[in-house]
């Protein structure tokens, strides 16, 4: 088959990002522009200030890919745009942007759900191998997904309440740390002791996730002791906290691969740029004999590669949608 090219765009956030690979695994040239200093001032990402400046963003980037790639429009296959799930008006951006290019240059729009994306940035690094499980860990997402062939998702566990990026993010705010919070108590924990008394969370026999337990035990932990007037030991609570989701998430998705004898696993989304989490689970598929991807750090965060890499995809599925392709806040893979 001809050579594809497949222009992406990613805006479920605070990262406008767009774009070019080939095939679905060679990346051409990609821009990524991250908001994440402005919000830092607000604890958070800001919706309303976020889709503004993905507007005054986007046209500037399209433009630059293309300079970058050293290609024009004309010789790109087909344009790829994350629809959801995510920020409503962050989407919008994203999803206008990409109709106009599709309308204007008469290309095939591929709708593209942002969690397809975090597995597919696997891709990038080597062609992933089936079936396979897919941890996918992000500030909006806890899943487990067995996937017996390209593009069939079939989820068999998810959280309950928080995601667990969204509980990093929460325990760092209320420990007075930046955001995002995960990169900075990953930072934390590895110079600190396991000495706090901390829940494991939902360590049962089910494939589901609960993290907002945890969370309200390190934050009630910490406002008890600062009223008794006894020192917190960030690093240490750090490094308890993120030891307990380690455990969890490792144990879990292990006795999945064993229940659904799978040998390949990938990890996906923001989280899985963890050191302590990445060390952990390159220890146990080692002697567990399962085969491991974990996409670079650069892919693990939102990023338009991982779009056009899972459009390329549900391209060769025929999964195209028209210009009525509506963004959706919230939305299921499976
Ligand atoms: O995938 P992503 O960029 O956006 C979503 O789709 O949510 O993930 C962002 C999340 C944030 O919650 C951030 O704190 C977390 O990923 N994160 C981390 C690390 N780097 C980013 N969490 C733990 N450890 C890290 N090193
Ligand atoms: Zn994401």
């Amino acid at each position: 088959m001809k050579d594809k090219y497949i222009l992406g765009f990613e805006s479920t956030c605070d990262e406008t990002s767009v774009s070019i690979v080939r095939n679905g695994k060679d990346e051409i040239a990609t821009i990524v522009l991250t908001q994440m200093d402005t919000h830092a001032n607000y604890g958070g990402v800001v919706p309303e200030i976020a889709s503004r400046m993905h507007v005054e963003n986007i046209s500037i980037l399209i433009e630059k890919l293309f300079k970058d790639a050293n290609m024009t429009i004309d010789e790109i296959d087909a344009v790829a745009v994350a629809y959801g799930p995510g920020l409503i008006g962050s989407l919008l951006v994203g999803l206008q942007a990409a109709k106009t290019v599709a309308f204007l240059y008469n290309k095939p729009l591929i709708p593209v759900h942002h969690i397809a994306g975090h597995i597919y940035a696997n891709n990038l690094l080597k062609p992933m191998e089936f079936p396979l499980i897919a941890l996918v860990i992000s500030g909006g997402h806890t899943d487990i997904i067995y996937m017996k062939e390209d593009y069939s998702f079939k989820k068999i566990g998810g959280t309950l309440d928080d995601a667990v990026g969204e509980a990093y993010d929460k325990v760092a705010r209320v420990l007075g740390l930046s955001y995002p919070g995960g990169p900075v108590i990953d930072e934390l924990a590895h110079i600190g002791i396991d000495t706090y008394n901390l829940p494991v969370p939902k360590n049962d026999d089910s494939y589901d996730f609960s993290f907002s337990g945890i969370k309200s035990a390190v934050i009630n932990l910490y406002h008890n002791e600062k009223q008794k007037g006894n020192e917190i030991i960030k690093e240490n609570l750090a490094a308890s906290f993120q030891n307990r989701v380690i455990e969890i998430l490792t144990k879990k998705t292990i006795r999945a691969l064993k229940e659904y004898n799978v040998s390949n696993l990938i990890i996906a989304g923001g989280v899985s740029a963890n050191k302590g989490l990445r060390n952990e689970f390159i220890k146990l598929c080692q002697k567990e004999g399962i085969k491991l991807s974990i996409p670079d750090f650069k892919y693990c965060t939102d990023n338009a590669a991982m779009i056009a890499a899972a459009g390329y995809f549900a391209y060769k599925l025929g999964i195209i949608a028209d210009l009525s392709l509506n963004a959706k806040a919230t939305d299921n893979l499976y």
